[in-house]
């Protein structure tokens, strides 16, 4: 059960993180293991379980898509039925799908607004009857949800939108004694910025105080602290080498 305490040392939280079979999901996944918290590692496909049991054996995966509802309640349920609850929740399962908005199709809009968007309400909604007082969820948003980028209309209001619901709940939620927070990467190397060209990743860093992309562990330790903060809730903690001061 969670401790309404400082999380330095390994506390036997459950953790839930969707979007865990790569990139920021899986570090966040890898941190938490490694310091002896159970993790729930969430993803689309069946081939989860086998990232999952590489962790060892304080980690189970779980295939779940969130943008289908009836896969969530599926999820709550195995949840449920194999740990009795959960303490930290981390809605990171994202996609990116850009374009201008003549060409921004309707399909666009819709799968990144159920994945970004839709998929953490639903998943929260879910997950909250099974989550302990003192328990803490983890957002994550984006940078392109607080600047306007062209070309990132649905990725921008589905992040903007999440902001929203993470404030929103921080209040609600408090009578539950949950905390909601948002942790908000820059530019991170993932398979998610992977094909973006030489040339446009050169003028993103060039805009980055810290002059560098950030690696999925720094956005996991910072995960990790907040979800263990005890007097933090409806923050959006930016962790981005400074990024956003220069937009
Ligand atoms: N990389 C960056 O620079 C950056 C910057 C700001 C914010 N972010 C945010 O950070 C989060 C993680 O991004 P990343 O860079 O690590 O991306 P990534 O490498 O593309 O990983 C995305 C993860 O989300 C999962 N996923 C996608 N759709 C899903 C769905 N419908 N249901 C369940 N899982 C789903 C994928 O798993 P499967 O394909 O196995 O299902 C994968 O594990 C995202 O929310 C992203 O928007 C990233």
């Amino acid at each position: 059960m969670a401790k309404e305490t400082a999380q330095a040392a390994p506390s036997g939280r459950r953790w839930l993180i969707t979007g865990a079979s790569r990139g920021i999901g899986h570090a966040i996944a890898a941190l938490a293991c490694e310091r002896g918290d159970k993790v729930c590692l969430v993803g689309r496909h069946a081939a989860i379980a086998e990232v999952a049991s590489a962790l060892g054996k304080n980690a189970i995966g779980i295939a779940a898509d969130v943008s289908q509802p009836e896969s969530l309640a599926n999820l709550a349920r195995q949840v449920g039925e194999r740990w009795g609850g959960i303490d930290v929740l981390v809605n990171n399962a994202g996609l990116h799908r850009g374009g201008t908005i003549e060409r921004v199709s309707d399909e666009d809009w819709e799968a990144t607004l159920s994945t970004n968007l839709s998929g953490p309400m639903r998943v929260i909604r879910s997950l909250v009857p099974h989550m302990e007082p003192g328990g803490a969820i983890v957002n994550i948003g984006a940078v392109v949800g607080f600047r306007g980028f062209p070309g990132d209309s649905c990725y921008g209001a589905s992040k903007a939108g999440l902001t929203g619901l993470t404030q929103v709940l921080a209040a609600e939620l408090a009578r539950k004694r949950l905390r909601v927070n948002m942790v908000v990467p820059g530019f991170v190397q993932t398979e998610m910025t992977s094909a973006i060209s030489d040339r446009a990743r050169k003028a993103i860093v060039n805009r980055i105080p810290l002059q560098r992309m950030g690696k999925p562990e720094e956005i996991a330790d910072v995960c990790w602290w907040v979800a263990g903060s005890t007097y933090m809730t409806g923050s959006v903690i930016f962790t981005d080498g400074g990024l956003m001061c220069n937009l």
